[in-house]
């Protein structure tokens, strides 16, 4: 058995995953008898000098759930705690050359009642494990707490150095702090009973902050008088300093905000066994997206990560391994929280957490736990944390007066709820979202106005998005596809609620983190005629670390730019810069702000983009007459004027009609457009229909606080409109030709439906512009999915490109990531891989697309601005699927053009939409205009002007 690992994810036994409910019958403290157990057994080979002198200790980082441990042969000891250290004197035991350890671990223990996370349940030792040969007389522990006087700019350590074994001459303690190879301060300290302190005055520092997180190293160095050093050790020391005053709490005197993710430890592979390397990728993917904090939800994390918190920069709520959250089952959710019995249990959670991470400077809050109810213990545990450690706040989201905390914690608070917790003058603690944001599939919506919310009221102090990864487990055998709850066919289970973060299992970023780093971006960069006004939220960083730029987009090609003068103004300081000047533009004109480092860091690359902002300087040009492309601009072969007075053919051909144009052809069978060729042949596989689903989001399948929408659609039947055509008409036009169907869209076994027309016009040059009109009546679902039209494309199309917001999807509660620009993408690259796929890949506020196949393209204008998305699936097939490998690519191209869709919102666990992002049955219209082109041109912008030209009714010449 590998170790650190899990065995279920070794062949042994199956993992499992539950939300709230225990695995097991709940009957505390006791566990089930058939208990798995994994029985280790390793020789380890011992030098002698490692017996001659003090202790040999074995040293778990993390063990799940709780083991014994046997030496040659005899019991050691015993320890429970999953995600916490135990150490093991294990010399009476050792002698010199081979030994035998060998560890006998739990899948089940009383502890698990206490470790009832919603997160996969997976057992063995899955930390390192260390052996130590320590001295006679050695450090038992280093306790060094930093502290920064912002009034002096000094900062101080005091360092307490508990000793171990004996020693026959005196002892001594240095300690000495460096700033890379420089002495800051140094002092000495004898030994008094076993303890030795002193307190280094290291004179003025430059203070730790996740900004700028400068860190110093402490080296102590145990003596004996006279002698030379027994043992010495290294911390990492940074200078800051928390307090909670008039209803805030302060970093080195700033009432930061907290931009948060919790964070479980999570590999696709290895379970909570993450590599180091994968530690590392976290951090600096949270750094480049514009966290500042991380709350170890819902355990204390291998302590290499905090590490790189210190060294990178990120706050840090370290929580305590506690949650039993199944004791709801008992009807007292807080019945342990309460019980004196299990208050050690408790306070050794909490002592020991606080034990192993006090040295680190990122950590500002402790966190008793997670979803316990509230107790006594709660208590206890809150009183043991500030006595350890008076330096530090203490967090607890469960005792909702925050009786126990510093700060008022809530979870999944809607916007108004905020809001009011913003304005609430009798709080006099801090708020912090200790989870929003529920970041299941696609989603979630709302960030933006989470974030203007808290940005309003000082008292809101940030939040942590729930959460950073999807916890999906590399299906065995099924390559492509994520396992979930219910996929070992473990029961009970919660399906995919473990898939909620903001990257996917393989850490590729979602959307939804791109949106979180917009939302949370540390510059407010607002436009005041021609001169920008950028706004510091750094808290302690200048604008000078940032060079901006400026950028002049003419229907999205760069027309001029330049850089912004020299950035200066200092935290919280506003300055205006100008740009320009500006060409004269006559299309649309976008101006876009840019600000990115100077320097390289850690976690970035100079020039690394940290905020942007674009700002439309005039309106869209669909008012305005271009002129058609001309001379080398790529002419559509449909768009050369055909020869005069050559008239279109409108032929009634069975159920429809025949529309021939000069070199092309549409026919229209019972109402529907079944065939459209032009140029490279046949385009339409599947006739443009009236589409309101959507193959349901997590979010639209609804959560704890809201009823599934996704359930209401299915009632409704607005996943099988069918359509009764009333009439069809065709007839020649001084243009070209119309056809207009009239028809009610009504569900099987349902009384409502929708009155809807689609018209069809064609114009000579073989431009179709598509009017859809529906009214809903009585009985339609509270919301729909969309309103839009979907076909499918014959084959052969593999490429996007569009003007609109790009170049991901966005949706509209979550497009402040989107930059209105030109994008090309292939179409395989469109699809965002949702581990359970749901609607997805929506490119928002499109002027026009254009669908590209070898010899030929279809372009697609609004009148108004729309959306589409492309799939190599329908939506049925989609919404049909539980995991990627299910997903059949058809040759034909699945094309979405939406007139609207429905927010995302973040029902999964938390609020639906906002009500201004709900589309409801309205009565609704939109127009299309689809050119099909060939051979496709290289730059469809001026042939889409044109298009939309024609759209917007001007005559084109
Ligand atoms: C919270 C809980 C998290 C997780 C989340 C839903 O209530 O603290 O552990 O279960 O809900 O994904
Ligand atoms: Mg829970």
């Amino acid at each position: 058995m590998p170790v650190p690992s899990h065995w279920q994810l070794q062949g042994y036994g199956r993992p499992q995953y539950t939300n709230v409910v225990y695995p097991f019958p709940v009957d505390p403290p006791k566990v089930p008898s058939e208990n798995p157990t994994g029985c280790y057994r390793r020789e380890v080979l011992l030098d002698e000098s490692w017996l001659d002198a003090g202790p040999v200790v074995c040293r778990f980082e993390g063990v799940d759930s709780a083991f014994h441990i046997y030496w040659n042969g005899e019991l050691v000891g015993y320890s429970q705690g999953a995600r916490l250290p135990a150490e093991f004197d294990v010399s009476a035991y050792a002698r010199p050359g081979r030994n035998v350890v060998a560890v006998s671990v739990y899948q089940w223990s009383d502890g698990s009642y206490l470790e009832d996370q919603d997160m996969w349940w997976l057992s063995g030792i899955f930390r390192d494990v260390f052996l130590l040969s320590r001295p006679s007389a050695y450090l038992a522990d280093v306790r060094a707490d930093a502290d920064y006087d912002l009034s002096t700019g000094k900062g101080s350590v005091t360092v307490e150095v508990p000793l171990g074994g004996r020693s026959e001459r005196a002892l001594e303690v240095e300690a000495a702090l460096y700033d890379g190879a420089k002495l800051v301060a140094s002092g000495q300290c004898p030994e008094r009973a076993s303890q030795a302190s002193v307190t280094l005055d290291c004179g003025e520092v430059e203070p730790w902050s996740a900004e700028r997180p400068k860190l110093y190293d402490l080296v102590v160095t145990l003596r004996e008088a006279g002698g030379g050093a027994l043992e010495a050790t290294a911390v990492t020391v940074g200078f800051r300093h928390i307090e909670r005053r008039d209803g805030l709490f302060f970093l080195n005197g700033a009432p930061v905000k907290l931009r948060g993710v919790n964070r479980h430890e999570f590999h696709p592979d290895f379970g909570r066994a993450v590599p180091y390397l994968d530690m590392l990728e976290d951090v600096v993917t949270m750094k480049r997206h514009n966290l500042n904090a991380v709350r170890t939800a819902h355990y204390p994390p291998d302590p290499r990560f905090l590490g790189l918190c210190d060294r990178y920069g990120l706050y840090v709520i370290d929580e305590a391994d506690l949650e039993c959250h199944g004791m709801g089952a008992s009807g007292d959710l807080s019945r342990l929280s309460n019980d004196p019995a299990w208050r050690p249990a408790y306070l050794d959670r909490l002592e020991r957490t606080v034990a192993r991470d006090r040295n680190h400077p990122s950590v500002i809050f402790w966190s008793l736990g997670n979803e316990s109810g509230c107790g006594s213990n709660h208590a206890a545990m809150s009183e043991l944390a500030r006595r350890m450690d008076p330096s530090r706040l203490v967090h607890y989201e469960g005792c909702r007066e925050a009786e126990v905390a510093d700060v008022y914690g809530s979870m999944y608070t809607a916007h108004a709820d905020l809001e009011a917790l913003g304005k609430d003058r009798a709080l006099d603690k801090p708020h912090v979202l200790t989870e929003y944001g529920h970041a299941m599939g696609n989603g979630p919506g709302g960030l933006k106005e989470y974030w203007e919310t808290i940005e309003r009221y000082p008292r809101l102090q940030g939040g942590f998005v729930w959460e950073w990864a999807d916890h999906g487990l590399r299906f065995p055998g099924r390559p492509g596809a994520f396992a979930y709850g219910g996929d070992f066919g473990d029961v009970p289970n919660d399906g995919n609620f473990v898939i909620d973060g903001l990257v996917f299992p393989d850490r590729l970023p979602s959307p939804a983190l791109a949106e979180l780093a917009k939302v949370c971006q540390p510059v407010a960069i607002s436009l005041l005629g021609q001169k920008v006004e950028l706004r510091n939220k750094y808290d302690f960083l200048p604008l000078s670390e940032l060079q901006g730029s400026w950028a002049l987009f003419e229907d999205g090609a760069a027309v001029a730019g330049g850089p912004l003068g020299p950035l200066s103004a200092g935290p919280g300081e506003t300055e205006v810069l100008g740009t320009g000047p500006f060409p004269a533009v006559s299309g649309e004109a976008v101006l876009e702000i840019s600000l990115r480092t100077v320097t390289a860091s850690p976690w970035a690359p100079a020039g690394h983009e940290v905020a942007w902002e674009q700002f439309a300087l005039a309106p869209p040009e669909r008012e305005a007459a271009p002129s058609p492309p001309r001379g080398s601009a790529p002419v559509p072969d449909g768009s050369r004027p055909p020869a005069r007075g050559k008239p279109l053919s409108v032929t009634p051909f069975g159920d429809g009609y025949v529309v021939k144009g000069p070199s092309w052809e549409a026919r229209f069978a019972g109402g529907w457009l079944v065939s459209w060729s032009a140029g490279a042949g046949e385009l339409v596989d599947s006739a443009p229909r009236l589409e309101l689903w959507r193959a349901p989001t997590d979010n639209d399948r609804g959560g704890p606080f809201v009823p599934s929408l996704a359930k209401q659609w299915e009632d409704a039947g607005l996943d099988r409109l069918e359509h009764r055509v009333e009439d069809v008409e065709a007839e020649e036009t001084s243009e070209g030709a119309e056809v207009t169907v009239t028809a009610r869209a009504a569900p099987a076994g349902r009384t409502w439906g929708l009155r809807c027309t689609y018209r069809y016009r064609f114009d000579r040059a073989g431009r179709l512009a598509l009017a859809v009109e529906g009214a809903p009546d009585g009985g339609a679902p509270a919301a729909f999915g969309r309103v839009g039209i979907a076909l499918a494309l014959t084959e052969g199309f593999e490429q996007v490109s569009w003007y609109g917001l790009g170049p991901a999807e966005t949706y509209p509660d979550s497009r402040s990531a989107g930059r209105l620009g030109r994008h090309t993408m292939a179409v395989s690259d469109m699809e965002t891989p949702y581990v359970v796929p749901q609607e997805n890949g929506h490119r928002s506020d499109v002027r026009w697309c254009q669908l590209e196949r070898a010899r030929s393209a279809l372009l697609v204008a609004g009148e108004r601005l729309f959306g589409f998305s492309v799939h190599r699936w329908s939506t049925a097939a989609m919404a049909a699927a539980r995991h990627r490998d299910e997903l059949v690519a058809e040759p034909r191209l699945w094309l979405q053009l939406d007139h609207r869709q429905q927010g995302l919102g973040s029902a999964s666990c938390g609020p639906g939409p906002l009500p201004q992002y709900v589309l409801r049955p309205e009565p609704f219209s939109f127009v299309l205009g689809l050119w099909p082109i060939a051979p496709a041109p290289a730059d469809p912008g001026p042939v889409a002007r044109h298009l939309r030209a024609w759209l917007a009714g001007t005559p084109v010449p």
